[in-house]
């Protein structure tokens, strides 16, 4: 008992004398680690007689307490005595001057849809949107794009296993190529009037300095009972000389085709090509810059609106090729290559907000 008592002496003078953390994790080990010392006691418990294993079993037990309890509080002094000494020696100059912040800036894809979104909402339409990953049905059927049609090659798809798995052509889903399919789910939810723009993501499998495999597209779709070709033209017109701040600009509509409109056209925008020099705005050439149209009776029909009441047109612009135009980016790539120093030059404020009033 007395080897004890010199053991719990001596356990807690050298507690009390540990210097810091470090040494009193060495004293831990030594006496209550697995091999430690009073451990190694206890282990010998069981050979000893029963009266006296149980005087000292309860002796160990209090010396364990014990010395457990004295580490931990001597650790505590030793954790704030260090912070305190690191305190007094590491300085913090409360007057330095506050380190600039870098300001964040807007993406100039998510500008332009800002702008066209402000142009056209103006305009008295108002956004939708759609999902990426739609079903084949959407994306072209319901757009007078049967199976079997070319514009299928044209649109150089993404396809993706259908419900059904991969075997399965009919319930395939696909990225869409286009904004589009939302002119059918917004016709499917809601009665006319209906006028709506749909600014979003699109995919096609293309890449080079004017193709990205994802892109983004702005829908426009407004239908209603009197709602002719007068008012497509007006609203396009506008639209363009808005968004590129030219009051006069020309705007011309060229026959064309596709199959969700009709008749269809292209709209050209004037500008000039001189010795390499290009401006949009007077000049003797033209520039292609969207697709639209009268929506297609068959798409109307549908989407179950009667076409005998109803009409309407639709547009499809292509954003980064708006971008590109309007602030002279010249490698459709570089708006996904996320290089801070490029969005350093062509990035907007956050803070100015587009809009016809405030200004674009
Ligand atoms: N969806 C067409 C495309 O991606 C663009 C387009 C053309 C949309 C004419 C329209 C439209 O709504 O009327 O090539």
């Amino acid at each position: 008992m007395s080897e004890l008592d010199n053991l719990r002496s001596e356990l807690m003078a050298a507690v009390d004398s540990a210097a810091g953390l470090d040494d009193l994790e060495k004293i831990r080990v030594s006496a209550l680690g697995k091999k430690g010392r009073i451990t190694e006691l206890m282990k010998g418990l069981g050979a000893m007689d029963p009266d006296v294993r149980k005087q000292a079993g309860q002796i160990l037990n209090a010396i364990k307490g014990e010395v457990a309890e004295a580490i931990e509080a001597k650790k505590q002094g030793s954790a704030n005595s260090e912070l305190d000494a690191r305190l007094a020696t590491e300085t913090l100059d409360v007057s330095l001057p506050v380190r600039p912040a870098r300001e964040g800036l807007v993406h100039p894809i998510s500008q332009t849809i800002d702008e066209v979104v402000a142009i056209l909402g103006e305009l008295g339409l108002s956004v939708a949107e759609g999902p990426d990953i739609e079903d084949d049905w959407h994306n072209f059927t319901a757009l007078n794009i049967p199976p079997d049609h070319p514009a299928r090659q044209e649109h150089d798809t993404f396809y993706l296993p259908g419900r059904g798995g991969d075997e399965n052509e009919d319930d395939r889903l696909v990225l869409r190529t286009h904004t589009s399919p939302v002119q059918i789910r917004t016709m499917m939810n809601s009665e006319p009037p209906i006028r709506i723009i749909v600014p979003g993501r699109t995919y096609r499998c293309d890449y080079d300095a004017t193709h990205s495999p994802m892109f983004h597209q702005v829908e426009g779709l407004v239908i209603d009972e009197n709602t002719h070709m007068g008012h497509l033209k007006g609203c396009i017109i506008d639209f363009c000389r808005a968004f590129f701040g030219v009051d006069d600009l020309p705007v011309r509509f060229r026959p064309s085709y596709f199959p969700f409109t009709e008749p269809s056209a292209e709209v050209d925008i004037g500008c000039t090509r001189e010795g390499g020099e290009f401006r949009i705005g007077h000049g003797d050439d033209w520039l292609e810059i969207l697709g639209c149209g009268m929506v297609n009776t068959k798409v109307l029909e549908n989407c179950n609106i009667d076409s005998s009441r109803y009409q309407g047109f639709a547009f499809g612009i292509g954003i980064e090729r708006m971008a590109m135009l309007k602030y002279g980016i010249p490698d459709l790539r570089t708006f996904y290559e996320s290089d801070l120093r490029w969005l350093r030059h062509y990035g907007f404020s956050a803070l100015r907000v587009p809009s016809m009033v405030g200004g674009l």
